[in-house]
């Protein structure tokens, strides 16, 4: 049997699809790299938008244009192959999204809608400590947490993902050793908050549970458990590791202990990823993220003075409801002063069951979007 696998989205689905290969090979598959010759396609889905959403019904539907066209039509090449239906798995955050909602509508409606899907297999299905097949040979990708509880407003991944849930630091570190060992000389660490990292397994009477508490902190206008980031990071900073990288960081987490930390350790990469999503603060708050443009400013210039070499790259959504003009040059005005290297530019788009969905109309035309969207990218991504 052979399989193919298709991965949509951000990091942590590329990190998902390697222990999803590695489940298919452990139960006698082998992967081939074009789905028409595959037995099983998997589709590790995204829906953070809507055109994201949109390229997995796409390629579902052409698989099921291929499983009903008369062989005669296929490639000749793969005549053979192609005698046979192929079968879909959804995985990921479409499936994540259905299999959660507990009142079981969802899932209904997507069987009723996707009829040629066999599976919407839920990730957590796929164990952690399963041995991934890395598709890179140096850089390893380490989840460390999964989901998320933060509720922006416009975001679907605490729904998908559920909530925000770390693995023991000691099983984390006990991966990268084997990656060591392995001959890889970078880690990515991966969280979809990946600085409010707490382990849930403290090691007993060790100094790794030293500063592990359960306080509140409230910090840049959110209430946060106290992390242990820090010292899950300066574990891996003290490993022969050239260099280790973190995505994705938010401001709220970003804790004083976690600049001294990368401060301290020069394997610890420079290159920070720090979401701001919007440089207003109306539009900031609409979108619940606590901070206003000024404590994000105040933040940066704090890790600037005391990692020189620093420089930082970001996610923005552009067109959130309420952005007019001012807020955008808002926007605008923060980017020149942060000076980021690079700016992932997202079009706003709105999603069923959040907030901002059910709040707000998604007013801004996507010409204007789009130009809004040229303007910063010339700014940041084109210099
Ligand atoms: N519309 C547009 N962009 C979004 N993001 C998250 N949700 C949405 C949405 N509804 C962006 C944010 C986030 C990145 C992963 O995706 O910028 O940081
Ligand atoms: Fe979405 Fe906000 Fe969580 Fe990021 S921090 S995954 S934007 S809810």
């Amino acid at each position: 049997m052979k399989f193919f696998i298709k991965t949509f989205g951000c990091i942590q689905n590329t990190a998902d699809s390697e222990r999803i290969k590695a489940f298919y090979w452990n139960k006698g598959y082998k992967e081939v790299d074009n789905w028409r010759e595959a037995d099983l396609v998997v589709i590790n889905t995204c829906i953070i938008r809507e055109s994201a959403e949109n390229r997995v019904y796409g390629l579902i539907n052409e698989i099921d244009k291929w499983n009903r066209n008369p062989p005669a039509l296929r490639a000749p090449s793969l005549d053979k192959e192609g005698l046979k239906k192929i079968s879909i798995v959804v995985t990921g955050c479409l499936a994540g999204l259905a299999n959660k909602d507990k009142t079981g509508k969802k899932l209904a409606q997507l069987k009723r809608d996707f009829p040629e899907v066999s599976e919407f297999l839920p990730i957590e299905k796929i164990s952690y400590k399963i041995d991934p097949i890395r598709d890179k040979k140096d850089l390893a990708l380490i989840p460390i947490s999964f989901g998320c509880s933060n509720f922006c407003s416009y975001c679907i991944v605490p729904f998908a993902r559920g909530p925000e849930i770390s693995r023991p630091m000691e099983e984390i570190l006990k991966e990268i050793d084997v990656v060591i060992k392995n001959g890889f000389k970078e880690v990515l660490l991966i969280g979809q908050n990946v600085n409010s990292y707490l382990n849930p397994k403290p090691l007993f009477n060790s100094p790794l549970d030293e500063r592990e508490n359960t306080n509140y902190v409230v910090h840049m206008g959110k209430k946060r458990l106290h992390s242990s980031f820090h010292i899950l990071l300066e574990e891996v900073a003290k490993k022969d590791l050239q260099k280790i990288s973190f995505v994705s960081s938010n401001p709220w987490d970003f804790s004083d202990e976690l600049i001294a930390t990368i401060a301290k350790y020069p394997n610890i990469d420079r290159l920070l990823h720090l979401p701001f999503q919007a440089g207003d603060d109306e539009v900031l708050k609409k979108m619940n993220r606590g901070y206003t443009q000024k404590e994000y400013l105040d933040l940066v210039k704090k890790i600037r003075s005391q990692i020189s070499d620093v420089r930082f790259s970001t996610d923005i959504i552009i067109g959130f409801p309420g952005e007019d003009e001012k807020a955008f040059q808002n926007t605008v005005k923060l980017c020149k002063k942060a000076k980021f290297e690079i700016a992932y530019l997202n079009k706003y788009s709105p999603r069923k069951g959040t907030v901002s969905a059910k709040l707000y109309k998604d007013e801004i035309p996507q010409s204007e979007k789009k130009r809004r969207w040229n303007v910063l990218n010339d700014l940041i991504n084109k210099k």
